[in-house]
């Protein structure tokens, strides 16, 4: 069913809706690779149609290694979307990627284990060597990072994104190796979200949310990483979106 959807938002932890949306549906297609996270809220934003699904469930029970990326993408797609704006909480290794910052990252690295991570996975499916070179869609990125400036929200341009395989939070030792590496933040989402969407043509861009520093990546080495603490940034930096998706729908 094909509702026309202008943009397809992903929720992360601590985004569990989009209490923006207006005249909100709710759909839950089926797909062939099972359940999804959740229902997809289907409405509007100043006129435009913009899909939300919460990547945990609305109730946040969804495990990072537990979430079914393939029935979520499939199911925004079959429901109209081609462009897929992933929110992702994530811890910051870098200086410019502190808590509470707004990033769009244009790298990745994947640290993930064991998850069905391709649509070639079935007897008889094409098999899809997709170019990722560049992990995020570039035309994409500039929309948002176009959208943060016009909107007056601060979004820093670039950074790689390690995805680790949760739901534990790294070791600082982990974390040491992840900046060797070249990653300036962690999380437990980036993929195999980014690929599978790229394996099914949709455009999509990471706006991620720096929730905390990433084990001893700040001031304070020792520091215990809470999700209250997590949560708290995260409602902190969330102002942003509101007004970044409405430039963006308006562009
Ligand atoms: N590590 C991994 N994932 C995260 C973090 C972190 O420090 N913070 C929020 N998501």
């Amino acid at each position: 069913m094909d509702l026309g959807i202008d943009l397809a938002v992903i929720g992360g932890t601590g985004l569990y809706q989009l209490a923006e949306l207006e005249d909100v549906e709710p759909h839950q297609p089926v797909t062939r690779y099972g359940a999804l996270s959740g229902p997809v809220r289907v409405g509007t934003l100043d006129g435009r149609r913009v899909a939300f699904l919460a990547r945990h469930g609305e109730g946040h029970s969804v495990p990072p290694h537990r979430v079914n990326y393939r029935a979520n993408l499939a199911a925004l797609q079959a429901l109209g979307a081609r462009q897929v704006l992933a929110l992702n909480t994530v811890g910051g290794i870098t200086e410019r990627f502190g808590p509470r910052v707004l990033a769009c990252p244009d790298q990745l690295i994947d640290y993930t284990w064991g998850r069905v991570s391709t649509f070639s996975e079935e007897e008889g499916s094409d098999l899809l060597h997709i170019d990722f070179g560049d992990p995020y869609t570039p035309a994409l990125r500039r929309r948002v990072l176009d959208a943060a400036a016009a909107a007056g929200v601060m979004l820093v341009d670039g950074g790689c994104y390690g995805a680790t395989q949760g739901p534990r939070l790294e070791t600082r030792a982990e974390i040491v190796r992840l900046r060797r590496d070249g990653c300036d933040l962690v999380g437990m989402t980036g993929m195999p979200e980014a690929s599978l969407a790229r394996e099914l043509g949709l455009d999509y861009a990471c706006l991620a949310i720096v929730a905390n520093w990433a084990a001893g990546a700040g001031p304070q080495v020792d520091e215990v990483i809470t999700f209250q603490h997590v949560l708290d940034n995260v409602a902190a930096a969330s102002s942003g979106i509101p007004p970044l998706l409405r430039a963006l729908l308006a562009a």
